[in-house]
């Protein structure tokens, strides 16, 4: 098979790398992909995301069995819709299924009426009748841009003010642009946060095994939300019976309940979950792969993943084996200043001395010589694989310090709270 991935970060480079792993592979293509990817045997192509014309001439020029989207933008924005009516099969939700992740609005809504357990919430568009909700909740209180904002369009709020000044960045000064025209404010729910990906076709759900992602920037969880600076999987504190209620409780009828809708899909079903007293409840849905998640789900899958694809894309069964054994932490390198106003360029210098697994996400190769230079927010994750997290993570943050620079930073505690 001939496959194309599209998108350029660390999740794309993992998933590539694992469809390579496959007999029936012949070649991976990553559009745009990144400069990293190249020393894995990924052959980039310098498409944008977001060129759907030019993706579509290239899967036909190349002959591609079939496309991975990785990215929520092209998703949202109807990639798989503009491929399949191209005649290419497309792993990915539609532009309708993409919703569940592009609004929240729809999301929340789609959630009551299948009885999906989440935090309670409301929706607004005028900002004087979401400051009055606002002072009618009190805090800890929860504000979300309805729409797409990198993982960084959700404030949650300790005190009235913080509060009122993300309403008003969002209704009233267009911080996120069209992304929080609309808000939604959702009561704060506290407990232990994990993430259940799973393969999706139609009703049918594959679960993947779960995950931790740190989203804030700073260890300890402080600072603001991030894409994610860290991860792993699995994880030992959610026990089995948790992400079975995940299962049945969340995941399955949300998959019902886009078919019901007409939205049905063949994709990655991705719930962000926090387990409350009355058990797990979403904090959002995703339909595409996580990032960093992937970096450290993926790995551990012992299955050929390009047949897995293949077969959902068919409507076969797909065969799924996980492997059981050890934990695999991922820790991301950040530029400076990230997830705010960064710089670009910067050398990544000890990049050569890591003895470990790298997934490249914004690199950049130099003009000249072979380092790599930062091209972007997150720059590459780091993983290890061991038989604990304490094992992983000593092995792991060995090999982070030789990335030591005052150009980047990354979290010291990636993994810590496994450990607690
Ligand atoms: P999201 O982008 O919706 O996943 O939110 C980013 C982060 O904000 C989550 O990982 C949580 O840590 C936090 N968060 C979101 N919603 C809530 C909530 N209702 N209660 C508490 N924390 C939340
Ligand atoms: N790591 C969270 C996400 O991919 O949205």
């Amino acid at each position: 098979m001939k496959i194309l991935v599209v998108g350029s970060g660390g999740r794309e480079h993992a998933i590539s790398k694992k469809l390579l792993e496959s007999d029936a592979v012949e070649s991976v293509f990553c559009a745009p992909g990144n400069d990293g990817m190249l020393g894995d045997g990924i052959k980039t192509c310098a498409i944008s995301e977001n060129d759907a014309v030019a993706l579509i001439e290239f899967a036909k020029e190349k002959a591609v069995n079939w496309v991975i989207v990785g990215p929520e933008v092209p998703l949202l924005a109807g990639l798989v819709d503009d491929f399949e009516k191209a005649g290419i099969k497309a792993f990915g939700p539609s532009q309708k299924a993409a919703l569940i992740e592009g609004s929240k609005d729809f999301a929340k809504q789609f959630m009551k009426k299948y009885d999906i357990p989440t935090a309670g919430s409301e929706s607004f568009t005028d900002y004087e009748e979401a400051y009055l909700y606002l002072q009618q909740k009190g805090v800890p209180i929860v504000i979300k841009a309805d729409g797409l904002a990198a993982g960084k369009g959700v404030v949650v709020a300790f005190d009235m003010e913080e509060a009122i000044v993300a309403l008003k960045d969002m209704l009233l000064d267009s911080k996120f642009g069209a992304a929080a025209t609309k808000v939604v404010i959702e009561d704060f729910l506290d407990g232990e946060e994990f993430s259940l990906m799973a393969f999706v076709r139609g009703a049918k759900v594959y679960p993947m095994a779960i995950a931790q992602d740190h989203k804030r920037a700073y260890e300890g969880d402080k600072g603001p939300n991030t894409g994610g600076m860290g991860a792993y999987s699995p994880v030992p504190h959610i026990s089995q019976t948790i992400v079975d209620e995940a299962i049945q409780e969340i995941l399955l009828p949300a998959a019902k309940g886009m078919v019901a809708e007409g939205r049905s899909f063949s994709g990655i079903l991705y719930a962000g979950l926090i387990v409350t007293e009355d058990g797990p409840k979403v904090i959002e849905f995703n339909a595409r792969f996580g990032d960093p998640e992937t970096q450290v789900v993926l790995p551990r899958l012992k299955s050929d993943f390009a047949k897995v694809i293949d077969a959902l894309l068919h409507d076969q069964e797909p065969i799924l084996e996980w492997e059981e054994a050890g934990v695999t932490l991922g820790v991301v390198l950040a530029s400076a200043g990230y997830p705010d106003a960064y710089a670009k360029g910067k050398e990544i210098t000890g990049l050569q001395e890591v003895q470990a697994e790298v997934f490249h996400a914004g690199t950049k190769r130099a003009e000249e010589g072979d380092a790599y230079l930062s091209n972007g927010g997150r720059v590459l994750l780091v993983s290890a694989t061991a038989d604990s997290i304490t094992a992983a993570q000593e092995q792991l943050y060995k090999e982070m310090k030789k990335l030591d620079n005052p150009d980047f930073f990354y979290r010291m505690d990636i993994g810590t709270k496994a450990v607690k």
